[in-house]
């Protein structure tokens, strides 16, 4: 039996039974002074039942009613579905516990939802930057078969910086199986003490050649203290650099193409500029570019591969050593990515 035509039932009854009572005992009153109390109190019965029948009904059947319907929807996926507080005023606590369990259910599933994504990112950009030293690691083998490294030094050089970047791929790799296997909501960064000159000096050491294979003239300028360290994590580093450069080239346009790096420090941070003389971008597309996606019209019209989302990797990285990245350029002079490191 449901619980509203239960409790009907046994309303129904504390209301009838008085009353066949009362019809019963008029029968035999002689006096007519028992009918009169006795209809008082079948009266007073009849009232109090009913009034008592029509609060439980409005303020507990009617919300255990709609209790069930929100319960309905929540188990259906709709976590948004929200109860009025005024039908509670009764059992506040009902309405607490309800309210509580939907927030938490709707909580986790906002979690999930942004672990799924930021998997799903990761994933993407890690796929993204394979491609960077795959196309150097061709580049250079080609190279080789085509007998443009002429002598065995220069073979050497280029057999190293193949090693180097099949060592690139390595960690990125890396990253994506430990990320795999600790399904770890955020990833994780490595951070260790870096010699910035000792780091940098490497990391151009690789490009130089890179670029010069590619026929890029290409100036390395640092001005850093020996022995300045900062905080990073080394791979991540040179993802965003590599990011930086891999535009630097191919968004070239010059018949005489340059890219400058340069690092320089102040009292409390490293500066890093990228410079190209390359085709520029658009006043309207600057504040953008950072933006997963997003590339300009031109890139979009023109046969150069890209996903958009080199520069947003950039980002990232940057802002997950609290440091900053901007860019500055002038269409059809070049393009200029200046990072701040604090130390
Ligand atoms: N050095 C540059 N010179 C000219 N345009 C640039 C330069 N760097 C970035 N851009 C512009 O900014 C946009 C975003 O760059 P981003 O690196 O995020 O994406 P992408 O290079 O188009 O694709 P992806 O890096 O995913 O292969 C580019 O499409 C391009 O229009
Ligand atoms: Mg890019």
């Amino acid at each position: 039996m449901k619980i509203g035509s239960g409790l009907f039932s046994i309303f129904c009854l504390i209301i009838i039974i008085p009353s066949i009572l009362l019809i019963y005992s008029m029968n035999y009153d002689t006096t007519g002074n028992i009918g009169i109390w006795l209809t008082i109190l079948v009266t007073i019965i009849d009232i109090v039942a009913v009034v008592m029948w029509v609060w439980i009904y409005k303020r507990i059947l009617v919300p255990l009613d709609k209790l069930q319907i929100a319960t309905k929807r929540i188990a259906d996926g709709d976590l948004d579905y929200q109860l009025d507080e005024r039908d509670f005023s009764e059992i506040p606590f009902l309405y607490n516990d309800f309210e509580r369990m939907r927030i938490k259910l709707k909580e986790d599933e906002e979690e999930k939802k942004l672990s799924e994504d930021a998997a799903k990112e990761l994933v993407s950009n890690i796929s993204h930057d394979l491609k960077t030293p795959l196309t150097a690691i061709r580049g250079y083998v080609e190279g080789i078969l085509d007998g443009v490294a002429s002598s065995p030094q220069k073979t050497r050089d280029y057999l190293n910086t193949i090693y180097n970047k099949t060592n690139d791929m390595t960690s990125l790799i890396d990253e994506l199986l430990y990320y795999s296997q600790v399904a770890e909501k955020h990833m994780s960064y490595k951070y260790e003490k870096i010699y910035v000159k000792e780091f940098f000096d490497e990391y151009v050491k690789d490009l130089y050649l890179e670029l010069e294979t590619i026929k890029i003239k290409f100036e390395y300028i640092v001005d850093i203290g020996r022995n300045t360290v900062i905080d990073m994590d080394k791979e991540q580093i040179k993802r965003a650099l590599n990011n930086i450069v891999s535009n630097a080239v191919k968004y070239m346009d010059k018949e005489e193409p340059e890219i400058h790096f340069r690092v320089t420090e102040t009292s409390d941070a490293i500066n890093i500029q990228i410079s190209d003389n390359g085709r520029g971008i658009d006043e309207k597309d600057l504040p953008h570019i950072f933006e997963r996606f997003y590339r300009s019209d031109v890139s979009r019209n023109t046969k150069l591969g890209g996903s958009g989302i080199g520069l947003s990797i950039v980002k990232k990285v940057i802002e997950n050593h609290e440091g900053s990245v901007v860019a500055v350029s002038k269409p059809g002079v070049g393009t200029e990515v200046g990072i701040e490191l604090k130390k």
